[in-house]
């Protein structure tokens, strides 16, 4: 059962599996009901005693999972800042999986630590960074803002007189982070990993977009940190990136951005005014499984310069034998690791920058269609949409609750829950390649039926 020649006669049931879900997705209900995920205790029980067919355990797993499966990788799936999975990427994945590469060293795959260099290369160019830029695939943008903070500690802590690998934060000199009111989370989250600390940032004020107010930013030295943003996860702004770096660069300060998703815009020649200044940053931070559309895991860090990085991550043991290559597990927090880089580069060739540019325009495009429609119907959308991110409210908190409850209810597409400036809202985020303009129509023609049922309720 468990043979090298049962493998073949697996990837074919698992491949007509596949082949059936793919082709179904756009069809089933985007949220499976309380029956599929009631289901899926049928997984659970004892750990079995004994070894059983393969294909059976495959067998057992679709039909029963599958069911319960979000259609994340279908056309209406808006919730979250969620891509879906390009032709190449889902191909790639397979292949990465066949291949089970080790993406530490260059020893264990030059193949996924080569074509890591590679595909870096291509999104910071594409991002328009400075050359040289170093960096690393990791698991999320949270992980991505994580390992580009630990550079910047490393970086200013150092011009301070101190070594922070060695002697961790114990009487180091301190240092400011600054940040907007509306960073994301999980950069706080990184700093609070990183020990500086999530509630001791100084806060900028923002203005109704979101955006952080340059002139409120305080005075920054060469012991200071400022985390600006590339793409708000509710309105889709951007924080001024040229006035804010250039204080920054002025007072000798590190600069991070989190562009999550944001910094895809510099693929559309349309939008890359909003990314004016990105090069001025030391840091960059941003996702592959959002707005690129490949498979999950997949963040991207980038860095000027990749002496910090280097030193704010290596490991060195006698057996990690290093070479004069890339070796990524000093450039990134992980060690062993999926080789990520093969979808990445596999969505990008297969796109090239114009698949790319259109990808990114055409989700833009939904996103103010979705907001041209719904203001036509009486309904609020505060903000510019500058990009792919839709904010909508329906009347009070209340009402847009019950809106979003029924509209999840009806199962056509997927948006989700969010509080900006003290209120509540649904979020519509346009990140998936397949999504058409008939996809657009039918999650309207929902919306507003939802929108309807609930009038005077
Ligand atoms: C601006 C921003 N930063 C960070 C993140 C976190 O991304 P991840 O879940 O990949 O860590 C998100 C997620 O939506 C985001 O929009």
């Amino acid at each position: 059962m468990h043979t090298r020649q049962s493998i073949p006669l697996l990837l074919r049931e698992a491949l007509d599996r596949a082949v059936r879900y793919v082709e179904g997705v756009e069809g089933r209900r985007v949220f499976p009901d309380n029956g599929a995920t009631a289901r899926l205790a049928e997984l659970g029980g004892s750990l079995p005693e004994d070894s059983r067919d393969p294909i059976e355990t495959i067998r057992q797993l679709d039909a029963i999972a599958s069911p319960a499966t979000v259609a994340t990788t279908g056309p209406r799936y808006f919730g979250f800042v969620t891509g879906g999975m390009l032709p190449a990427a889902l191909g790639a994945a397979w292949l990465t999986s066949a291949w089970d590469q080790n993406g530490i060293l260059w020893l264990t795959s030059p193949a996924a630590v080569d074509v890591e260099r590679i595909v870096l290369r291509w999104m910071s160019e594409l991002f328009g960074l400075p050359a040289g830029c170093s960096g690393a695939l990791v698991t999320c943008a949270t992980m991505a803002s994580f390992t580009g903070l630990a550079a910047a500690r490393h970086a200013v802590l150092e011009r301070a007189g101190w070594d922070v690998e060695a002697e961790g934060l114990f009487g180091a000199p301190p240092l400011d982070v600054v940040v907007s009111d509306e960073v994301h989370s999980t950069v706080l989250k990184g700093l609070a990993m990183l020990g500086l600390g999530k509630g001791r940032v100084i806060r900028v004020p923002t203005d109704s977009q979101g955006r952080m107010i340059a002139a409120r930013i305080p005075r920054l030295s060469d012991r200071s940190i400022l985390c600006l943003q590339a793409g708000n996860v509710n309105t889709g702004s951007f924080d001024p990136l040229r006035a804010a770096s250039e204080r920054a660069r002025e007072a000798g300060a590190w600069v991070h951005i989190d562009g999550a998703f944001g910094l895809w815009a510099a693929a559309s020649p349309a939008r890359r005014v909003l990314l004016d200044g990105v090069e001025l940053a030391d840091s960059w931070a941003t996702d592959g499984h959002k707005w690129l559309n490949v498979g999950y895991d997949c963040g991207v860090v980038l860095v000027r310069d990749g002496t910090p990085l280097r030193k704010a991550m290596s490991a060195q043991a006698a057996y990690l034998i290093e070479t004069e290559e890339r070796d990524s597990m000093n450039l990134a927090p992980d060690s062993s690791r999926r080789a990520r880089s093969f979808e990445v580069w596999a969505a990008l060739h297969s796109l090239g920058r114009r698949g790319l540019q259109e990808m990114v325009d055409r989700c833009c495009a939904h996103a103010e269609h979705f907001a041209r429609e719904l203001r036509k119907a009486g309904i609020e959308v505060p903000h510019e949409v500058v990009l792919n991110q839709v904010l909508v409210r329906f009347g009070d908190d209340k009402r847009t609750d019950r809106v979003i409850d029924a509209i999840q209810r009806d199962g056509i597409l997927w948006a989700g829950r969010t509080e900006w400036q003290g209120k509540a809202y649904m979020r519509i985020s346009v990140s998936n390649w397949s999504t058409t303009s008939k996809d657009v129509e039918r999650s309207l023609e929902s919306i507003l039926r939802a929108h309807s049922l609930c009038e005077g309720g």
